[in-house]
């Protein structure tokens, strides 16, 4: 007999409830994604459109493929890697699976070694914040803030690699540990400050016109590679298609309602994106600052708020923060399904891997920081190190994984493996679930690869 989810269990524990469950999983969604991320995207490919096919892509393909990964990591209990062979055998017959389960593995190590390096960024402002330099700062300031930061490999090394080492910190003991708490004050705090900060861009900036800039898609703007962004960056976004939400699900107990899970964690996930996004707008309009600036678009822009705001250096550094807290939870949720994986290949304490893990996404992600300043006129397929690693997780990466998993839950595994751990109550949402998984979600994917790559 084939043996369900529920009589098995992981190696490294459970989460003592399914709000830690939640929590854990929204500290892995929300992040620099959120905030950094989709405005710098959004603002880099044009606004509505992008954020059009964005939502699209957020709910069409990566909610049900969030759902997949999840049941298959509850199902599978162990690493990705292990999970993914493990289940390619019971229902198929074929380990090779196993391949989306390294190639996630791959694409966390490639993702945290240059998102350590924004999350320095943040932390770095922490203190910029703290010691009043930000006070009454303009834009021209701000800019000139940021370069200096980023321009410099010896400080932002220096705050690259003080993240990899708080991250390391918490892998090491146990991914529950300090989760939980750290989790459900900070986020709250997180999207409360978002809230003050909406308060000074609908007063001081120019609201109306970001919110045309986010909403009023205009496609003759969005390019075939902006599609392409947009689908990479709801799977970036959710942390799907690489495996860190199946090595969290390994440890949901059986009763959780995977759906309800997934709909609450992405509902939350897309409206701290938009709302970062009215956030940063307001005030790119209003300073005459260029949407596309790129990735220092959120450092260059916050900070003229903070700057203007009465106590605004406090509330400044609690933002900065709560923004490296935020970046923390997702880099916990990046280091530990390749901690997992080599913890259970090679019989190695979670102590010794963590380090071990943490040392080798140090070095690579050396490159990144060297990206804007030895380097930054190095170009590999994609622009400069940062770039290039960027685009290969977010843009190939993460769609290919999500699409193999979409793929395996839907074709692969019998329909009583899936609606077992599905809440089989509620009927309709499970075949909604299975024909996106079956049908919507990898037909989608394919047809935008086609399309980046000019073939449909
Ligand atoms: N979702 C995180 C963010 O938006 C990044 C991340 C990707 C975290 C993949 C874990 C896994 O910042």
């Amino acid at each position: 007999m084939v043996s369900s989810g529920a009589q098995r269990r992981s190696l490294h524990g459970q989460w003592s409830s399914r709000l830690t469950f939640i929590l854990a999983l929204s500290g892995s969604a929300v992040g620099l994604g959120n905030i950094w991320k989709f405005p710098y995207i959004a603002g880099v490919n044009g606004g509505g459109a992008f954020v059009l096919v964005y939502l699209i892509c957020v709910f069409g393909i990566g909610l049900p493929i969030m759902i997949s990964e999840i049941l298959i990591g509850r199902r599978g209990r162990r690493n990705p890697v292990s999970t993914m062979s493990f289940l390619g055998e019971e229902e198929t017959g074929n380990k090779h699976w196993r391949i989306v389960g390294l190639l996630g593995v791959v694409a966390s190590f490639l993702i945290l070694s240059y998102y350590s390096v924004v999350a320095g960024w943040a932390l770095a402002y922490v203190f910029e914040a703290g010691s009043g330099t930000l006070v009454g700062i303009d834009a021209e300031g701000a800019s000139h803030k940021f370069d200096g930061l980023t321009g410099n490999w010896f400080i932002s090394g220096l705050w690259h690699s003080l993240f990899i080492i708080l991250t390391v910190f918490v892998v090491a003991r146990g991914v529950e540990h300090g989760l939980e708490k750290a989790v459900r004050i900070l986020m709250p705090a997180l999207v409360f400050l978002l809230f003050i900060l909406l308060g000074y861009s609908m007063i001081e900036g120019n609201f109306s016109e970001a919110l045309i800039f986010l909403f009023a898609p205009k496609f003759s703007d969005l390019s075939s590679e902006g599609i392409l962004s947009a689908l990479g960056h709801a799977f970036f976004t959710l942390s799907i298609g690489m495996g860190a939400v199946m090595a969290y699900g390994a440890y949901l107990s059986s009763e959780a309602s995977i759906i309800k899970t997934s709909i609450a964690v992405v509902m939350m996930d897309t409206a701290i994106a938009i709302l970062a996004g009215l956030v940063i707008f307001p005030i790119v309009f209003a300073h005459g600052l260029d949407p596309a600036e790129g990735p220092g678009l959120i450092f260059q822009t916050i900070p003229i708020a903070f700057g203007q705001l009465p106590g605004g250096r406090i509330i400044a550094t609690v933002f900065f923060l709560l923004l490296t807290f935020a970046a923390w939870t997702s880099g916990i949720a990046l280091m530990e399904s390749p901690v997992a994986w080599l913890m259970e290949t090679t019989g190695l304490e979670r102590r010794k891997t963590a380090i071990f893990v943490g040392i080798a996404i140090w070095m690579l992600g050396l490159l990144s920081v060297l990206s804007f300043n030895e380097l930054s006129d190095f170009e590999l397929l994609w622009g400069t190190f940062f770039d290039s690693f960027d685009y290969l997780t977010a843009n190939i990466m993460l769609p290919l994984g999500g699409f193999a998993i979409a793929i395996f839950s839907g074709w692969f595994m019998s329909a009583n493996s899936t609606s077992d751990e599905i809440d089989a109550s509620v009927d309709g949402v499970y075949h909604m679930w299975r024909i996106s998984a079956r049908f919507i979600a990898p037909v989608a994917v394919l047809l935008i690869f086609l399309n980046a790559i000019g073939i449909v």
